[in-house]
């Protein structure tokens, strides 16, 4: 498959290393074109939450499918889209939540920052250093997690501070600046799963109401149950003014959201956004069957439960092996910290014969990442951790 991957895609998707077709998924595994299934704990970077091809999410979209597959929200109302509203709105981490739907991450990003310029009538976006927030240009702009993704683009959005992760450098920022948001992933993602912090959290929203910004949650990859709670915030006690989301939100279905506090998304007048292909019927049926298997199965538990497991192992495998430096993470996002990319690529390779898939992250790629489904069995992740320990000891 990579010879007809070379022919015919753009090279620069060409990040990959080993020729490995998938050509079906069920739950945990893949089927690859070699026929083996594999143990997928990558969940195709954190996103299909409730597993491969959950049987509800697909009913869901497969009903949709045959009844509506697209109208735009800009020429009639349809059901899908409403009812995701009405499901968010419920386990939002604000009151009274509105939802501005789209395709991505991206574009979750993109629409946030957009309705904190509109809403705050101000130019400013503070964002963080080893942040990853999306590759469009305005969410590329206020990334930093590798500087090659910005290599080629410069310039970008004007009027975008990277910050340290230095609340005097915030609040001088705040001061001197028209700012009108603030935006961090609770932990980063492909800045190497590092915890920000409860303290730090929590001065960004004082600071943010002293100076009038809206601070911005990008749980794009954090949120839908993914560390252990519905949404990543809920954990330090910090309330958002707008978050986005996207990838697990769908079960892998394209669609980003940007949830934000009734009183700010009102402010948004008609027209100043807009998407033809955004909350996507289909999309939108499969996230709203997402959300309920989440709820039924109680995977926000779980992943909270597996996640205290999975993490408790990885730290066991530490003490044994001193290759690993650090074991970090909540729920069911946990990374493994080698400070040596040629190491992780070793190992995510080993781990890739032996049927295991594994993805690596940091700005180096020095970290190898654990996103299961939600749905894994401890089963599972036991199965996961003894090829894991086979590559620390072969490699
Ligand atoms: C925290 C975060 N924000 C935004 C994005 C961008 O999402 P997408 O790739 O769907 O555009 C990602 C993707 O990895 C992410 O992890």
């Amino acid at each position: 498959m990579l010879e007809r991957f070379k022919t015919v895609l753009s090279p620069v998707l060409g990040r990959y290393f080993a020729d490995f077709g998938v050509v079906s998924g069920k739950g945990c595994y893949l089927t690859g074109t070699d026929g083996r299934q594999y143990l997928d704990f990558s969940s195709g970077i954190a996103a299909a939450s409730t597993g491969h091809c959950h049987p509800k999410v697909v009913k869901a979209a497969a009903e949709q499918l045959k009844k509506l597959i697209h109208i735009c929200i800009g020429v009639a109302l349809y059901e899908p889209y409403i009812k995701l509203g009405e499901e968010l709105k419920k386990i939002a981490p604000f009151e009274n939540a509105k939802i501005f739907c789209c395709q991505s991450g991206s574009e979750a990003v993109e629409a946030a920052i957009k309705l904190a310029k509109y809403t705050q009538n101000k130019p400013g976006i503070i964002a963080f250093e080893g942040a990853f927030h999306g590759r469009t240009l305005g969410a590329l702009s206020i990334t930093t997690s590798k500087m090659k993704y910005r290599d080629g683009y410069e310039p970008l959005l004007p009027e975008v501070y990277i910050s340290p992760f230095d609340l005097v450098r915030v609040e001088e920022l705040l001061k001197t600046k028209a700012i009108a948001g603030v935006i961090v992933e609770p932990i980063l993602g492909e800045g190497g799963y590092k915890m920000v912090g409860i303290d730090f959290l929590k001065a960004l929203r004082k600071l943010c109401d002293q100076y009038s910004a809206l601070l911005i949650l990008d749980e794009v990859q954090t949120g839908v149950g993914r560390t252990g709670k519905w949404f990543a915030a809920e954990h330090f006690g910090v309330v958002p003014d707008i978050v986005a989301l996207a990838k697990g939100v769908a079960s892998g279905f394209p669609l980003g959201v940007c949830l934000a506090k009734g009183e700010i998304m009102d402010k948004w007048s008609p027209g100043a956004h807009g998407s033809t292909f955004g909350g996507n019927p289909v999309s939108c049926a499969a996230a709203v069957a997402t959300i309920q298997v989440i709820e039924e199965k109680k995977l926000v538990e779980k992943s909270a439960k597996l996640g205290k497991y999975l993490i408790k192992k990885l730290k066991d495998l530490q003490k044994k092996y001193p290759v690993i430096k650090e074991v970090r993470g909540l729920g069911l996002m946990v990374g493994v910290d080698f400070g040596d990319s040629d190491y992780v690529k070793k190992a995510v390779n080993y781990c890739l014969t032996k049927q295991l898939v594994l993805i690596s992250t940091g700005a180096d790629g020095t970290v190898i990442r654990f996103i299961p489904p939600l749905i894994v069995k401890k089963a599972e992740i036991d199965q996961a951790l003894g090829i894991f320990e086979e590559a620390l000891i072969n490699v």
